[in-house]
């Protein structure tokens, strides 16, 4: 197949041939049942194929389909997955186990979005779970793939970017070769296991690519694949009072600039306080306190900072001019106060 713009169809044949001829010999990979398929992707996704096999076994000869698993206690489920961790994966497993006996009569439904909706399977897993069990042309791009396919094209693009992540699944799935689907998703991730290998050098001489890679004829697979670092936020630390006096609370108006310029907010101070420092706060508002009382702790998450509050509930004698006062149901319907502080109440 000649080398095109903007396709990856060469890349199909030579790489299916190329699993036919040298996949390794995995037990899941001795038949397309859904449920061995979903057990082990779920197995994969944090732990090495080589520690994967004894496990996989084991747990296949103890809970031999769905509803075995579906019926066995969690506290079994959690011993077969000892020692593999991440043990939400396990909890998981089970849930959706019951779910697919109670709601699919023990059939893993081909519908994409049903399978997403399944507690612990997300899109790689539903690409694995459509191609490999139902040979549907799904693809499943997880940290192997794009290592693949951004060094073929030498493509900077930033692989933890979801919308990059999408443009790939979806270029892939436009060349699916049909009856082969299960081959070329297991092709590309053992590709990227085997040979176009995560650390350290690529084995390009053994590569099927090779002679359409970029990387491999630049001699740049160093580069890639561009993982641009998070961008570190910065943590605020407030202290947030929840003013009470009769049935009103304490609101004000925020600063002219800033991130939430011009809106409502609850009367806060842009650090931790101690207690002597928040009766010395209450007493410069010109408030009176009945009672002072630790409230709930509340982070929130903008773009580049993170809110961590601290919230106190204070009753007062009597309201202050320095704030707006305002019934508690007026505050819930009718005053636009950004989430931030929505989540303090
Ligand atoms: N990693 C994730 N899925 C895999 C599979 N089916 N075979 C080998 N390695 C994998
Ligand atoms: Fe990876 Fe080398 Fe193959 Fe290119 S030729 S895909 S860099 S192993």
């Amino acid at each position: 197949m000649k080398k095109q713009e903007d396709s990856y169809q060469w890349i199909v044949e030579p790489l299916v041939s190329w699993y036919e001829k040298s996949a390794r010999v995995l037990p899941w990979r001795e038949n397309a049942d859904p449920y061995r398929v979903w057990v082990s992707e779920i197995m994969l996704q944090q732990t090495r194929v080589e520690a994967v096999i004894a496990y996989f076994n084991r747990f296949m000869e103890a809970l031999p389909t769905v509803w075995d698993l579906a019926k066995a206690e969690e506290s079994v489920v959690l011993k077969l997955w000892e020692g593999l961790g991440y043990y939400s994966r396990a909890r998981n497993l089970k849930k959706t186990a019951e779910i697919v006996c109670e709601e699919y009569d023990g059939e893993f439904p081909q519908d994409y979005k049903k399978l997403l909706a399944l507690p612990g399977i997300g899109k790689y897993t539903v690409g694995s779970i459509s191609s490999i069990a139902f040979g549907l042309p799904r693809a499943a791009v997880d940290g192997n793939v794009l290592r693949v396919i951004t060094r073929l094209d030498e493509n900077p693009r930033d692989i933890m970017d979801e919308k990059f992540r999408r443009e790939m699944a979806t270029q892939l799935e436009e060349v699916y070769p049909e009856g082969k689907c299960s081959e070329f998703t297991q092709s590309l991730m053992e590709l990227g296991a085997m040979i176009c290998v995560p650390n350290g050098s690529p084995k390009c001489e053994e590569c099927p690519l090779k002679d359409g890679c970029k990387a491999f004829q630049n001699g740049t697979w160093e580069k890639y694949p561009v993982k641009k670092e998070k961008p570190k936020r910065k943590k605020i630390d407030k202290t947030v009072f929840l003013l009470h006096c009769k049935e009103e609370m304490a609101i004000e108006k925020g600063e002219d600039t800033g991130l939430l310029a011009g809106l409502w907010k609850l009367p806060n101070v842009e650090q931790k306080l101690k207690p002597a420092e928040i009766e010395g706060w209450l007493s410069e508002q010109g408030l009176d306190q009945i009672s002072v009382a630790k409230g709930k702790k509340v982070k929130h998450i903008f773009t580049h900072i993170e809110w961590h509050m601290q919230c106190y509930i204070v009753k007062c004698k009597k309201k202050n001019k320095n704030f707006q006062w305002v019934s508690e149901a007026d505050l819930e319907e009718r005053i636009a106060l950004p989430t931030a502080y929505k989540k303090c109440l």
